[in-house]
């Protein structure tokens, strides 16, 4: 695929896109750029989640891999690096709450990791930079993030580190937001250049786009930081009430007596959202809506329920999160344990690539 112009190549890619459903091994990476939110745990922790069990149950082990995009991070926080040991810490803390299991999936550090500035290196060496600079999402930052100097050689080159992150460990698939498509595109020109140079070692990975629905924020844009929208796996009781007491309604609906369209309402969104994860089934989503649509109540009220059903979906994540605050030794250990069978696979795997390009090792 060449990426002449990713715009058109993302319309075909989509318009044909079927979810891959023949996978043994998985990648994803996140970035520690803050705390995690809901429209995160949605977006990528939950799909991530489902494959790790899948794999599981087709009894396979530790090959789901799952990590902590660390040097990315940097790509575009280099300026201000000051909480960023405390990302990574509470990053590490947030997968072991969600759920992801050391037992069934490989959970790291990128940068703990030298194997992916190794193989970031080699890739560096055979990617042209037209590839990068046509790259949508490159462009489209450096718009956007004008209070920060992107013009670095590490940002443009955020697409050949990730590129190094997947083709490490064969993945078959690799579980992203729709945003990511273009680098994995690029992921596969690299491995493919690498393949014909070279010696045919990377295989062609593919973008599993997830099923789960995303998770507006709170007033009813994209969940992020950077409008203030957003609901942190870590908020408290009292931060959640708060937040949802603050959401945008049906602005039809004035007073209490006023029939609402609760399609028309984020509130009603999340209600369906998080009455699916609590199995409340469908009679509790009828009586929302009915509820809403004949005023049988009023927001107020159909807000108290919506944050104490999201404050039940949290409590289980809350109790795991402060037992590894606690116990943040048994965090470590697992990632180093992680770390060490991360390494083991993409160590032999930079020895090939090595090899290929006619190092001399000895
Ligand atoms: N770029 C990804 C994001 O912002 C994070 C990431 C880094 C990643 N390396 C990866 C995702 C490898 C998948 C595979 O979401
Ligand atoms: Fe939204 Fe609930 Fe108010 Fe209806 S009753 S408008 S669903 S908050």
């Amino acid at each position: 695929m060449i990426l002449s112009n990713v715009d058109n190549e993302m319309k075909i890619f989509l318009k044909n896109y079927k979810r891959p459903t023949n996978f043994n091994r998985v990648l994803s990476g996140m970035r520690p750029t803050g705390k995690i939110h809901l429209g995160n745990y949605f977006g990528a922790l939950k799909p991530w989640l489902e494959l790790q069990e899948t794999l599981y149950k087709k009894g396979l082990k530790h090959t789901s891999y799952f990590f902590i995009a660390d040097y990315h991070a940097l790509t575009t926080g280099y300026e201000d690096v000051s909480n960023l040991k405390e990302n990574i810490k509470n990053m590490m803390i947030d997968f072991l709450a969600v759920g992801l299991d050391p037992e069934k999936s490989v959970l790291f550090v990128q940068s703990h990791n030298e194997a992916h500035s190794e193989a970031y290196l080699l890739f560096g060496m055979i990617t042209s930079i037209k590839l990068l600079e046509r790259n949508p999402t490159y462009k489209e930052l450096k718009e956007n993030l004008k209070e920060k100097d992107l013009a670095t050689y590490g940002f443009l080159g955020y697409p050949v580190l990730q590129t190094a992150d997947i083709l490490l460990y064969d993945p078959d698939i690799v579980p992203v937001g729709i945003d990511q498509v273009p680098h994995i595109f690029i992921t596969n020109e690299i491995g493919r250049k690498f393949n014909n140079l070279f010696k045919p070692i990377f295989k062609e990975v593919k973008p599993y786009l997830s099923e789960t629905p995303k998770l507006p924020g709170l007033d009813g844009r994209k969940m992020s930081k950077s409008y203030g929208n957003c609901i942190y796996l870590s908020d408290s009781k009292e931060e959640i009430l708060k937040k949802v007491r603050s959401m945008k309604t049906d602005p039809n609906r004035i007073r209490k007596t006023d029939p609402g369209n609760p399609e028309n309402c984020t509130v009603y969104l999340y209600h369906k959202v998080f009455a699916k994860e609590l199995n409340l089934g469908e009679d509790f989503l009828k009586e929302i809506e009915e509820g809403c649509k004949k005023a049988k109540f009023g927001c107020v009220d159909c807000k108290k329920k919506l944050a104490q059903n999201i404050i039940s979906f949290l409590e289980p994540i809350w109790e795991k999160r402060n037992y590894y605050q606690t116990n943040f030794d048994k965090v470590l250990e697992i990632f180093k344990e992680g770390d060490k069978l991360a390494s083991a696979y993409a160590k032999e795997k930079v020895r090939q690539m090595k090899e290929a390009v006619n190092l001399f090792l000895f």
